[in-house]
């Protein structure tokens, strides 16, 4: 879909700002640009829409020469959303994210409609933001409105420079999720810029990593971080990488551990003998539907004068993820509950129990995902020993 041949930008003092880049980026397809300050991201994606023409090299778009093509044509053909978001002050949110439809001649109806459309897709209820002024959103809320009237047109490509730079933290998540369903929707082609890397690596399809005005490694997130192809982007993603795998590695089934399990209506009796049937020192408290309902410490079953069912004495447990979720959440809900495992759950047979992640088998999940991608192979075929032999090699 956009495609970079042998692309070179130097400027008029004689500064390299891209030098001699080639890849491409497929339909449909969430490719983020990363790199330091001053690597050439912003001029990359502005010679995708002319903003800036290459010295060297050609861009395709769809096949197509961009530099035959007509600028104005061609940004008709391309969403652009960058930090500062450029809102007009004057102009209410509807008109604002109506811009481009009205540039293109649509009808005012239509074109108000399209933008109503676009504001809810964002988030935004036009009903209750649609007749506001800018200075009468958050920063969060402008940054969508550019969401909206970059997509107003429909344009096949999306180009976004740092959008959610500006952002702090916690609305910055909230941000990149929601574009995250929102691109699950309408499947644009993205280049998203950004020096972030673990944004880099939450939106992105594909992940390319720049140096000086070079990429230095073009993969999926997982093998930018499990196989750094340099020792510069080895040095960018940290050396805290493991940690940040912990975002992209889901849980798998095979990570779980089975502990006992026993059922609300269970009489206690039956509980305590399945406890010491397997030593262990607690078990899952499941319900009529086997559900999670919670768990039950052995002592709670050994004093002599308990009676009556595992019901009366089960504690709750809130402390469960469904499966598929990614370990960094595991690590984050075990130490906000302070508990020694959590449950996990699937969802998609409305919430029946699977198995429960200790800390030691995440330790596990996270050492084989780390190996298996640097040797290009599935998780569950990597055995662990041969992990820890390696690391100890
Ligand atoms: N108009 C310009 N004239 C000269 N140098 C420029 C100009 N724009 C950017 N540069 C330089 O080109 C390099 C890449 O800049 P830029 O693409 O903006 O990087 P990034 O977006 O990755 O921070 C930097 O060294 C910057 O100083
Ligand atoms: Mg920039």
């Amino acid at each position: 879909m956009i495609r970079f041949e042998h692309v070179t930008k130097r400027y008029a003092d004689g500064t390299t700002a891209v030098d001699d880049l080639s890849f491409e980026v497929a339909e449909g397809e969430l490719v983020t640009l990363v790199g330091p300050s001053g690597c050439g991201k912003t001029t990359t994606m502005k010679m995708v829409n002319r903003l800036i023409e290459p010295t060297g090299g050609r861009i395709l778009l769809d096949g197509d020469d961009i530099s035959a093509v007509d600028p104005v044509r061609l940004r008709r053909r391309i969403g652009y959303v960058i930090q500062q978001v450029g809102l007009f002050p004057h102009k209410t949110v509807l008109e604002n994210t109506a811009t481009v439809p009205h540039l293109l001649g649509w009808k005012r109806g239509k074109g108000r409609d399209r933008a109503a459309e676009l504001l809810d897709l964002v988030g935004l209820d036009p009903s209750v933001y649609g007749d506001r002024y800018p200075d009468q959103l958050s920063g969060g809320q402008r940054q969508r409105v550019g969401v909206a009237r970059a997509l107003a047109a429909d344009p096949p490509v999306l180009l976004m420079d740092e959008p959610f730079g500006a952002v702090d933290p916690v609305v910055r998540e909230r941000l990149q999720n929601e574009f995250l369903k929102l691109q699950a929707q309408v499947r644009k082609t993205v280049l998203f810029v950004t020096h972030d890397i673990e944004e880099a690596v939450r939106l992105g399809d594909r992940i390319a990593v720049y140096g000086q005005g070079r990429i230095e490694q073009f993969d999926s997130p997982a093998t930018v971080l499990g196989a750094p192809a340099t020792p510069y982007v080895a040095d960018f993603v940290g050396a805290d990488r493991g940690l940040k795998r912990l975002s992209v590695t889901p849980i798998e089934e095979s990570d779980l551990d089975q502990p006992p399990v026993v059922h609300l209506d269970d009489p206690l009796t039956a509980a305590t003998d399945r406890l010491r049937a397997e030593g262990a020192r607690w078990a899952v408290v499941l319900d009529g539907r086997d559900n999670l309902h919670g768990w039950i410490p052995a002592d709670a079953t050994a004093s002599p004068d308990a009676t009556g069912t595992v019901r009366e004495h089960a504690r709750r447990m809130e402390a469960w993820l469904p499966l598929g979720a990614p370990l960094k959440q595991a690590f984050a809900t075990m130490l906000q509950h302070d508990a020694g495992w959590i449950a996990v759950i699937d969802e998609e047979s409305e919430g029946r129990f699977l198995g429960v992640l200790t800390p030691a088998r995440l330790h596990e999940a996270l050492r084989r995902s780390i190996d298996a991608d640097a040797q290009h192979v599935p998780r569950a075929e990597v055995a662990v020993e041969t992990v820890a032999r390696a690391a100890t090699a």
